[in-house]
C-alpha cells in the first residue's frame, strides 16, 4: 500500500481528485467505482470543479457504485442513488445510461445481487474510490465477510447503522439489509484508492497499517492488491 499523509480533509479531497483527474485525462472512457459515506464529498466537489472550468469531461466515464440500501425506493433522499446525484452526477457532463448502483427496488433482491454481479464481472473498474468504516468494512463487507465474497445481500452491523443514523431521523429509519459489491469485485479493481479522515477513524487507520490481512477487518484485505493509495490525514493518522 501506498500511504499519502496530508493535513486536512480539503489536502485530501485535493489531492484525490488530482489522482482521478489523472485517469481520466490517460483514459477518458475510464471506468469509476465510487463510494458513498462522508468522506468522499471533498473529492466529488473538486472533480464538479474540475468539470465546470472544462478541466475534466465525464462524457466517456463509466462508474459503478459500491453499495446501496435495500427497503427504501431510489427516490428517497437516502438512498445512494440520490447521495450520488446530489453530491456528484446532477452537477457533471456524465451520461445518465453510465451511471449504475445495484437496483435494490425490483423486489427481486437476489435478481438484483445477480444482475449486479454480472455487470461487474463483464468490466474492469479502472480505479475503485473506497471510504473505511470504522470497523474496517469497506463497501458493506462487514467484519468476517469472505475475501472471495462476490455482490451480495448484506445485514448491516448495529455499529455501521448507528454510524449512518446521523442522515436519517433516527435508529429505526435506517435500513437494516443493503446490497453491496464483495470484497473479490473491489479487488478486481485495477487500482485502488483509499480516504481516511478524521478523528474518529485513528484506531481504524492503526489496526489497517498493522494487522495482518484477516477478514475480522474487512479492509485489511487490501495488501494483497498492487495497486492501493491511501491517503490519510493528520487526525486519522494521529494514532500511527
Ligand atoms: P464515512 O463512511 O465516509 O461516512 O466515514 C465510510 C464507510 O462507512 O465506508
Amino acid at each position: 500500500m501506498k500511504i499519502i499523509k496530508v493535513k486536512n480533509y480539503e489536502e485530501l479531497s485535493q489531492k484525490a481528485a488530482q489522482l482521478v483527474a489523472k485517469l481520466m485525462h490517460k483514459k477518458p472512457d475510464a471506468t469509476l467505482g465510487l463510494a458513498t459515506g462522508s468522506t468522499p464529498i471533498g473529492l466529488y466537489k473538486q472533480l464538479i470543479a474540475m468539470n465546470q472550468e472544462g478541466l475534466i469531461s465525464f462524457q466517456q466515464i463509466k462508474t459503478y457504485n459500491l453499495d446501496e440500501y435495500c427497503d427504501l425506493p431510489q427516490s428517497h433522499p437516502q438512498s445512494y442513488y440520490s447521495f450520488m446525484h446530489e453530491h456528484l452526477f446532477d452537477h457533471i457532463d456524465i451520461l445518465e445510461e453510465n451511471v449504475h448502483l445495484p437496483e435494490c427496488e425490483c423486489g427481486d433482491l437476489q435478481a438484483a445481487v445477480d444482475k449486479y454481479n454480472q455487470m461487474l464481472k463483464k468490466t474492469t473498474i479502472d480505479l475503485q474510490v473506497l471510504g473505511i468504516g470504522r470497523n474496517g468494512h469497506i463497501g458493506f463487507n462487514e467484519p468476517h465477510t469472505p475475501f472471495d465474497q462476490e455482490t451480495f445481500i448484506v445485514r448491516l452491523e448495529e455499529k455501521t447503522r448507528i454510524d449512518n443514523q446521523r442522515f436519517f431521523n433516527s435508529l429505526d429509519e435506517v435500513p437494516k439489509r443493503a446490497i453491496t459489491m464483495g470484497i473479490k469485485n473491489i479487488m478486481a479493481a485495477k487500482r485502488i484508492l483509499l480516504l481516511i479522515s478524521g478523528k474518529s477513524k485513528a484506531e481504524t487507520v492503526k489496526k489497517l497499517i498493522t494487522s495482518e490481512p484477516s477478514p475480522d477487518f474487512p479492509a485489511s484485505v487490501l495488501k494483497y492488491h498492487k495497486k492501493v493509495t491511501v491517503i490519510i490525514d493528520e487526525e486519522a493518522a494521529s494514532l500511527l
